[in-house]
């Protein structure tokens, strides 16, 4: 059975640079809160009716083909994972395919809704159509324009300081070569704490799990099932997050699944040459380092620059160690994240 490999990588971030002293004029924040709780110094913001995740997400694909050695026209299978796509539906991988110009129908094209831990979830399907020899090339990519749908009011601070806009992408291909490629991926869900780090609505929920929170239910008439009548008042169309759980799960959850991959693979965290994190949040980050006990070369984090790109911040931040030359051939390659859902995972890559 052949094992994937990433054949290419690319990513690509909005030109527009907005710092914490930037947001300072919309909301009471302040550059010291920001980042001494997140790390962030500044993110990207895409320009609002030019880029969307389709755009971006376009530009890091064509970044992955190339150094992948083929052209768009070569992609047998997209997978694309958001959670701010350009359309409720229509999904963003049959867009990403018009707009590289793929006229051929043979492709296939799937959306992947897991937030933070999008990637980990889309390189593993990938992985398994490689394995199973149904593709040659898929493209996996994560791509977010959070920019569209936060809160800038002091209401809104506590999340909005913390995301940024921007794309990666990854060609998976068979490899041959022993040893080499994804080793292993491990995925999980907890639905427990849905709505505590989510975008309620616009949603069909009509209020079921919300017994605390008036939506307009049942007041709400047919057809307006996706638009509450104090859908505007209540500002339910803003993601909401618990902070401290998240915080609190996310340092348990991260090592876990980063040593299920080592147990399966007989790995030790020392073997390790570099861990890419999802780029939560610094703090995090560095506490699951600590709890790994690696060193500071062997973890790569980028959140300062970009702020949270939810399921574009592996790949970018993967395709920027590589570019850096901190990914070489034959390293031990380990990515894992943890978000909404909760769901997390980790993924163990022979370079
Ligand atoms: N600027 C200034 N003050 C703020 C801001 C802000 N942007 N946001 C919140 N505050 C205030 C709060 O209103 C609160 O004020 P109060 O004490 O007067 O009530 C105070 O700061 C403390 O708020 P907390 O929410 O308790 O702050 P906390 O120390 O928990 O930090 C943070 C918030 C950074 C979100 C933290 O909980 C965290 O790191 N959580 C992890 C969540 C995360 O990283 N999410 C990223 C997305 S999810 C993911 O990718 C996994």
């Amino acid at each position: 059975m052949p094992q994937s490999k990433i054949a290419g990588i690319g990513f690509y971030v909005p030109e527009q640079v907005v710092t914490n002293h930037d947001l300072m004029k919309f909301m009471d924040t302040s550059d010291e809160w920001i980042q001494e709780r997140s790390g962030i110094r500044e993110r990207r913001y895409g320009i609002k009716g030019k880029e969307t995740p389709t755009t971006m997400a376009a530009e890091a694909t064509k970044i992955a083909c190339e150094r992948a050695g083929i052209s768009t026209h070569e992609i047998d299978f997209i997978v694309f994972a958001t959670l701010s796509p350009d359309y409720y539906f229509p999904g963003c991988g049959v867009l990403l395919q018009r707009e590289l110009g793929i006229t051929k129908t043979e492709i296939g094209a799937l959306d992947v809704r897991n937030q933070c831990s999008g990637f980990i979830y889309s390189l593993s399907v990938a992985d398994q159509f490689i394995k199973s020899g149904m593709y040659k090339n898929v493209l996996v990519v994560g791509s977010e324009m959070h920019s569209m749908g936060l809160d800038f009011t002091t209401r809104g601070r506590n999340v909005a300081v913390l995301f940024g806009d921007g794309a990666g992408a990854v060609i998976l291909q068979p490899t041959e070569e022993e040893g080499k490629g994804i080793l292993t991926t491990h995925l999980h869900s907890d639905g427990t704490h849905a709505e505590e780090l989510a975008l309620l609505s616009p949603g069909s929920h009509g209020g079921y799990h919300l017994p605390d929170i008036d939506f307009g239910f049942p007041e709400v008439e047919l057809g307006e099932i996706f638009v509450y009548p104090n859908l505007l008042e209540n500002k339910t169309y803003y993601p909401n997050m618990n902070g401290q759980l998240v915080f609190k799960t996310a340092v348990t959850k991260f090592p876990e699944v980063i040593h299920e991959a080592l147990t399966k693979t007989g790995y030790a965290p020392s073997d390790i040459n570099l861990l890419v994190p999802h780029q939560a949040n610094l703090r995090i980050a560095q506490f699951v380092q600590k709890t790994l006990g690696l060193s500071d070369d062997k973890v790569y984090n980028n959140i300062m620059k970009y702020g949270n790109t939810t399921a574009a911040s592996i790949p970018i931040a993967l395709c920027e160690a590589w570019e850096a030359g901190k990914v070489k051939d034959g390293d031990l390659v380990c990515l894992a994240a943890f978000g909404s859902g909760f769901t997390w995972g980790s993924a163990l890559i022979r370079w």
